[in-house]
């Protein structure tokens, strides 16, 4: 049974086919390859994007969906997450997504090897839609990535996107530098800057992520205006250099990335948010009819 987890579990060829079917999606509107499919969202933590993405693309595609809101379902009765995977297996979905502040959370639930698992957000650990979705993106704009350059910026230590996003992107050929005060850098081997004015003029795409106060234990920043004196996307700091922008949402406007320079058509954060219906069509077509 395939699941996804993180991007690794998906071979060289897998993911080229997911990348282009996303773009014959886009281009083309899909018959309803998946009109006798039923997909369960089991959401543990809130989302605006992935969710709503993944129930556009099941829909557009033809599935039913199901909703599990874990904050009126029996988990508030003390029914653990594999008791109530187990019941909603015992209903025959073709699939479950899960979004879940634990790390291994959809790890454990595959394990089971009851229906296949998606992945839409583990803790810290892992967001793998969202990393096809940025690729996809980058590769919209630029075509080929390989060789091209990307900061990433902000919080990577807490950072699901970041840890699913590095992968996918070193293994697509792109380089990759890390821009972060201190508390927000993770241990890692990629080449490390605490100031985003040194970075500026080596890369192609920069992508910021937003401080995930939710994870963090104490505060880290009394006051993120101070951060964003030094990290925040604005026209005086980016000038006018040919940068992609990309942004995972949800942006803290004028923390993260300034409100003019979300308007700026370098940015690309609503492109994201599109394209992310694509790609996440192309990912249930690939779990619930390829496969
Ligand atoms: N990018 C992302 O995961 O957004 P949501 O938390 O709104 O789903």
């Amino acid at each position: 049974m395939q699941h996804l987890i993180d991007t690794p579990d998906l071979t060289d060829a897998q993911l080229a086919a997911i990348l282009e079917d996303a773009r014959r999606f886009k281009r083309q509107k899909p018959i309803t390859l998946l009109r006798d499919k039923l997909i369960i969202t089991l959401f543990f933590e809130n989302s605006t994007r992935t969710r709503s993405s993944f129930e556009i693309a099941a829909k557009r595609l033809g599935a039913a969906v199901v909703h599990l809101d874990p904050s009126t379902s029996s988990t508030n009765k003390g029914e653990s997450l594999e008791d109530t995977f187990a019941n909603l297996c015992a209903m025959d979905p073709d699939a479950v997504i899960i979004r879940h502040w634990e790390n291994d959370a959809p790890l454990k639930l595959a394990a089971k090897e009851m229906t296949p698992v998606i992945n839409a957000g583990a803790g810290s650990f892992a967001h793998p839609t969202q990393a096809l979705l940025d690729l996809f993106t980058l590769q919209e704009h630029f075509g080929d990535v390989k060789g091209k350059t990307i900061a990433i910026v902000g919080d990577i230590v807490s950072s699901r996107v970041a840890s699913s996003g590095i992968k996918l992107l070193q293994r697509a050929g792109m380089n990759l530098l890390l821009v972060a005060p201190p508390a927000f850098m993770p241990k890692s081997d990629l080449p490390q800057y605490e100031r985003l004015e040194d970075v500026l003029d080596q890369v192609d795409a920069v992508m910021s992520l937003r401080a995930q106060l939710e994870r963090h234990k104490a505060p880290i920043f009394e006051d993120y205006n101070a951060y964003a004196e030094h990290y925040c996307l604005t026209h005086e700091r980016l000038g006018d250099r040919p940068l992609l922008i990309l942004h995972p949402g949800p942006v803290m406007r004028n923390i993260d990335i300034s409100d003019a320079m979300l308007e700026d058509p370098r940015c690309k954060v609503l492109d994201q948010v599109k394209n992310g219906v694509y790609v996440r069509m192309a990912i249930l077509k690939f779990l619930l009819l390829d496969r």
